[in-house]
């Protein structure tokens, strides 16, 4: 399963991918408003910090005016993959970019139908927001377990990116459930990266190399 950043912070991104595990980046208004600063300038470092995938979230609602928007958007790099909303006017953006090869990730995902619609619209990403429909009192992971057999069964192209992703066990999930990608934000990322038992372990080698090495020079 590949693993996006769910982020607009350049500098978590830069982080993540010198270790080598970020195979792209998602990214929407919000959480460029939360930066602050110029999300233009923030949508462009993002676009050349990593070469996978990043997504780049439209702002309009009309069809004609996303499709312009996503064009414009397509501009900061060939990485660009345009996200539009699963409204009616998304579908037909997303079906017009998809016809002219450009990606398309269809966000805001919220039952099975709503994805076999976006599949069948030529999205490239289908994107399930599991921790919303979790705090809505329903089964997040059931949907993605629902869009990976409605998928194979019908042999259908779009990937499934599972976002609202709001802990590690939420991406162990989404792995077992056969999604194609989990866009994590920086501080789960954080948390999938450590476990106590790491430190204690590492701390206990340094600490009999030191013993070791303070008792041969002793000697
Ligand atoms: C995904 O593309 C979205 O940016 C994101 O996962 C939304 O998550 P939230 O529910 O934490 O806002």
């Amino acid at each position: 399963m590949k693993i996006f950043l769910d982020t607009a912070d350049v500098k978590a991104v830069r982080r993540f991918a010198g270790m080598g595990v970020v195979d792209g980046v998602t990214t929407n208004p919000t959480l460029l408003a939360r930066e602050g600063g110029d999300p233009e300038a923030a949508m462009a470092e993002m676009v050349g910090a990593v070469a996978g995938d990043v997504s780049l979230e439209v702002v309009s609602t009309d069809s004609a005016s996303m499709i312009e928007e996503g064009k414009k958007l397509r501009r900061h790099g060939g990485n660009v993959v345009v996200k539009v909303p699963m409204t009616s006017d998304g579908l037909r953006a997303c079906s017009a970019l998809s016809s002219e090869e450009i990606p398309v990730n269809v966000t805001l995902v919220f039952s099975a139908n709503q994805a076999l619609l976006a599949a069948k619209a030529g999205a490239a990403y289908v994107s399930p927001f599991i921790g919303r429909l979790d705090d809505a009192g329903q089964d997040g992971m059931g949907l993605v377990r629902d869009m990976a057999e409605i998928f194979e069964n019908y042999e259908m192209g779009a990937e499934i990116l599972v976002a609202s992703v709001r802990h590690p066990v939420h991406v162990l999930e989404a792995a077992k459930a056969g999604a194609d990608v989990a866009t994590v934000p920086p501080a789960v990322l954080e948390k999938m990266l450590r476990h106590p038992l790491t430190d204690i372990g590492l701390a206990a080698f340094l600490a009999d190399w030191e013993a070791a090495r303070a008792a041969r020079a002793g000697k």
